[in-house]
């Protein structure tokens, strides 16, 4: 029964893969996981298994972005907003970076993924920093799928920071604010290694950034999924990248008929 069922999707999976143009996949898709709470909710479970859940999400949906040869997959685990839930959750879920390089890391480096993060890490507690150091360090050399962890990371947290050392910057070699550009203020972020998110997706049926790369995302296509986090999958997400290939982007301009 259950190897009919696997058989069946494994089809429709190979059958989702064959529609979409190989050659026009997204180098950079970001995520907003949403809806571990509400999953959770739903089977009257604690929240923190939603979260759980999630993780394994994370785990299909970075084997998935490998295969499609997808470059960068960013994934908003947690936000400088994130601090104000209860001390118990945002405990579990600091211990969820641990809990997933324990039992993925190997599968991580045979995938030749090279794991990153943006965000605010000094004030991660010290077991998160390490299993991530350890996992940033162990996947340094690789040149596949750059998975970045987005932790402890608020888009205008992030601009103010890059504003900052752009004015020490300038005062320091006496220019005036006349040398600031777009180059500039890029180069500061964050993201400065990474290109914008061509794909930004949302899963939970909510429709807001929520301080989401909200500089690097001004041109990004957004899909707004329905199903809560740990009910995405790798089908779903071929959907998504299915729906992109659909969309004409135009950054502004018009496109000639
Ligand atoms: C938002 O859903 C989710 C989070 C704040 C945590 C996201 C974390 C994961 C999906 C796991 C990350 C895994 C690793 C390896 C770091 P919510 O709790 O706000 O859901 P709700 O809106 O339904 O309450």
């Amino acid at each position: 029964m259950f190897k009919k069922l696997n058989k069946q999707k494994k089809k429709q999976s190979q059958q989702l893969n064959s529609e979409i143009d190989l050659h026009n996949i997204p180098e950079h898709v970001a995520i907003i996981m949403d809806g571990n709470g509400r999953w959770a909710k739903k089977r009257k479970l604690p929240r923190i298994k939603g979260h759980y859940q999630g993780m394994q999400t994370v785990k299909e949906i970075t084997r998935e972005a490998s295969d499609l040869g997808i470059k960068y997959l960013t994934l908003y685990a947690f936000s400088t907003e994130n601090w104000s839930r209860p001390k118990s959750e945002v405990n579990y879920i600091m211990n969820l970076p641990v809990n997933f390089l324990k039992t993925f890391l190997p599968e991580l480096i045979e995938k030749n993924v090279k794991v990153e993060t943006i965000g605010f890490m000094e004030h991660l507690p010290d077991s998160t920093l390490k299993a991530i150091n350890k996992a940033i360090e162990e996947t340094k050399d690789n040149t596949g799928l750059r998975l970045i962890f987005a932790l402890n990371y608020g888009g205008r947290a992030e601009i103010v920071q890059s504003m900052k050392t752009i004015f020490d910057e300038l005062s320091n070699e006496g220019l005036t604010s006349d040398s600031i550009n777009e180059a500039m203020i890029e180069k500061h972020l964050m993201t400065h290694r990474y290109p914008d998110p061509e794909l930004l997706i949302r899963t939970s049926g909510e429709q807001r950034i929520s301080n989401f790369l909200i500089w690097q995302a001004s041109y990004s296509e957004f899909i707004f999924n329905e199903k809560l986090w740990p009910d995405f999958d790798k089908e779903e997400l071929i959907n998504c990248i299915k729906i992109y290939q659909s969309r004409q982007r135009r950054f502004g301009g018009v496109i000639d008929s």
